[in-house]
């Protein structure tokens, strides 16, 4: 992820970006899970608690939120995980960043400057809190039980831990490998870097920055920090394609992507 200042993709509205998410949901949707009501009224409360349908921060953000509360959809569906964890895991990855909205009177440049060790860490522990409060409140609170709400917020406070630089100069931390559904939510979150529009939107950045950078040069950057992310776990043979993938799901998304973006870019293989 993430967003630079307020370049949206051509007729985004929160209306047509909010239709998608939802149709796709009920698309994958199995019988006995959670219909589309409590994001509906997590999108309610967001709604009201930022800027409104003309929050660009907010805007921005949701294009990421919307993408990986799907793709984490996509992925524990495919896991077989229950009805309970797929309402967790959707709703936890819908709220997972909304920590740099919260911050972003803070620090100037929140939107350029997200991958800073002290936004990485701020926007956890702003998300976290911000979710146990909300969750906590009607009418979220009949939808989720307690211990619900924990589950969330701690893989809230902690999803971004391997791409946060520590003090002590380690390049990151790894998420516990046997939580499954902390695990989908950080491959559906490091999808969004192979994703059309979250890759459109790194290039930009960094053709900003750096005159010439191609899509090649991007895509190739990407591959090598999905691998380089792989490193920071025991290799206990459950990674797919050298790659921080454990899911056949996330490491098949990854693939669709990637040949996606090839055809897009004309990149050569
Ligand atoms: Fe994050
Ligand atoms: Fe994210």
């Amino acid at each position: 992820m993430m967003f630079d200042s307020q370049m949206l993709p051509a007729g985004f509205t929160f209306e047509t970006g909010f239709g998608a998410f939802k149709e796709k949901y009920n698309q994958l949707k199995r019988p006995e899970d959670e219909p589309f009501d409590f994001l509906q009224r997590i999108a309610d409360i967001l709604l009201a608690d930022f800027g409104g349908k003309e929050d660009g921060d907010l805007l921005r953000y949701l294009i990421h939120a919307f993408y990986v509360a799907g793709t984490t959809q996509d992925i524990l569906i495919h896991e077989d995980r229950s009805k309970d964890d797929l309402k967790i895991g959707v709703a936890t990855a819908f709220l997972h960043d909304i920590g740099y909205l919260l911050i972003r009177d803070r620090f100037q440049n929140i939107f350029d400057d997200f991958q800073k060790k002290e936004i990485r860490k701020a926007h956890m522990a702003a998300g976290a809190e911000y979710a146990l409060k909300i969750m906590a409140e009607p009418p979220l609170s009949a939808m989720f039980a307690p211990a619900e709400r924990e589950r969330a917020a701690g893989i809230i406070a902690v999803h971004d831990l391997p791409s946060t630089a520590q003090d002590d100069g380690r390049k990151g931390l790894p998420l516990d490998l046997a939580d499954g559904l902390l695990y989908a939510h950080r491959e559906a979150d490091r999808l969004w870097m192979t994703e059309e529009y979250g890759f459109g939107d790194d290039l930009r950045r960094l053709q900003k920055k750096k005159e010439g950078t191609t899509p090649k040069d991007l895509l190739d950057h990407v591959l090598k920090r999905y691998r380089e992310e792989k490193t920071l776990y025991p290799d206990d043979g459950g990674f797919k394609g050298d790659m921080l993938f454990r899911t056949d799901r996330g490491y098949g998304i990854l693939l669709e992507q990637q040949d996606k973006l090839m055809a897009k870019y004309a990149i050569e293989p």
